[in-house]
């Protein structure tokens, strides 16, 4: 099976951003389609510099970038020959996406696209059945077969003219299935991924915005890829947006992540083109956590002993021949002690300092077997952990057996 295991930037970027709302802004506000297509050829981000977001996501530990190449407006951020709708004819005149696979390439970042089958633009554009598709101009299904062709040439254009692909992220189920388009997509792209927000169930599922502990399983049985933004409003450019917590998104990072699920981060960069000082110093918070978790949360395996750790919330995995716990709730206190382990460590880490903690075996006194009214022997006791001082990140300790 294909590793979809890695941290990711997600970027919803495009003419919505000049509205400084949401990127469904058209649809929410109800402006009339005129209005918003005026506007939004007016488009001009001067101060695009996409090595800067490639540079930033680097970072923050993040190896792909996600980029929204058309969302639900219609409008179009590359070279497309098949609608006028698009970055060429505005004021700016520049292939956007081009920019950012090259500035990509450059750094070896990897590239994945966000296509979405809504299209408020496209006069064909499909929108029946499913959530979040508010009706076009003059829907009617149809001409779905018409716009099906649409959605196919444009694949094909970004497919085979920004180098290789490494996920593409349909969004939003059309609920009509068509084997043909992934397989097409795959003639074209042998090693993409593909999410299962498009026309078949593809290779991985995208639980968004839902990392509650009781949606949980104890590690994903099947290909994972989770979204938040850095915002809770908005995945566009939001000027009074809600900000998520530096706290909130390490916890839902490590939680996905270390069940085995990738995790697109997402920000919105502003209109002119940079990402806002509010989010760059969240994703520059979130990096210098995610840094010291030393990959341990990328391409793992599992665990399968079935470790007891007495108290304390735990998800494990195994990474190189070394086990990883992640306490993203915290620690009750500064030592943990594990009832079941498979054999005494050679070494035990704790990766937020990067320093060796102490262990031992002893018998310990605030643990009694009832029976015996003894204290209860063989416990793995691991002590010295700064649960204080590490009160506003997740706690990860390697433990080489
Ligand atoms: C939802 C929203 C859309 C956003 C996407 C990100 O589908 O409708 O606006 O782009 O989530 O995953």
């Amino acid at each position: 099976m294909i590793h979809h295991n890695k941290f990711g930037m997600f970027i919803h970027w495009g003419a919505y951003s000049m509205w400084e709302e949401q990127e469904q802004h058209l649809a929410r506000s109800n402006m009339p389609h005129e209005e918003y297509e005026k506007t939004a050829m007016t488009f001009n981000p001067q101060n695009y510099d996409p090595e800067n977001w490639v540079l930033a996501a680097k970072k923050t530990g993040m190896k792909y970038i996600c980029f929204t190449t058309k969302h639900h407006d219609g409008f179009c951020m590359w070279d497309t020959k098949y609608t006028d709708y698009n970055i060429m004819n505005t004021p700016y005149k520049k292939d956007v996406l081009k920019m950012l696979s090259e500035a990509c390439e450059k750094h070896g970042m990897l590239l994945s696209l966000y296509y979405s089958n809504p299209d408020w633009h496209h006069p064909y554009g499909y929108n029946d059945k499913s959530t979040h598709q508010w009706r076009s101009k003059n829907s009617n299904s149809l001409h779905f077969d018409e716009y099906k062709e649409y959605i196919k040439n444009q694949i094909t254009e970004l497919l085979t003219g920004y180098g290789k692909i490494y996920t593409l992220f349909w969004d939003i189920p059309p609920c009509i299935e068509d084997r043909s388009m992934n397989e097409y997509a795959r003639q074209l792209q042998p090693e993409i991924i593909i999410n299962n927000r498009g026309f078949d169930e593809g290779d991985f599922s995208t639980p968004e915005r839902s990392e509650a502990d009781s949606l949980l399983q104890a590690r994903f049985d099947s290909m994972t890829e989770a979204c938040n933004s850095v915002g809770e409003q908005s995945w566009g450019f939001r000027k009074n947006e809600d900000y998520h917590s530096v706290r909130f998104l390490t916890n839902a990072i490590d939680k996905m992540m270390s069940r085995g699920a990738s995790y697109l981060l997402n920000v919105g960069p502003k209109s002119d083109g940079t990402i806002d000082e509010i989010s760059l110093g969240i994703l520059e918070k979130v990096g210098d956590w995610y840094n010291r978790m030393e990959g341990c949360l990328e391409e793992h395996n599992e665990d399968c002993f079935p470790y007891e750790i007495r108290k304390n919330k735990f998800v494990v995995n195994k990474k190189n021949g070394k086990s990883y716990f992640h306490f993203y709730d915290g620690i009750v206190s500064s030592a943990i002690s594990f009832d079941k382990y498979p054999n005494i460590p050679k070494r035990v880490r704790l990766l937020n300092t990067g320093a060796e903690l102490k262990f031992d075996t002893d018998p310990l006194p605030g643990f009694f077997d009832m029976e015996t009214g003894m204290a209860t022997p063989d416990i793995l006791h691991i002590s010295g952990i700064p649960v204080d001082e590490l009160a506003s990140e997740p706690i990860v300790l390697e433990i080489e057996w």
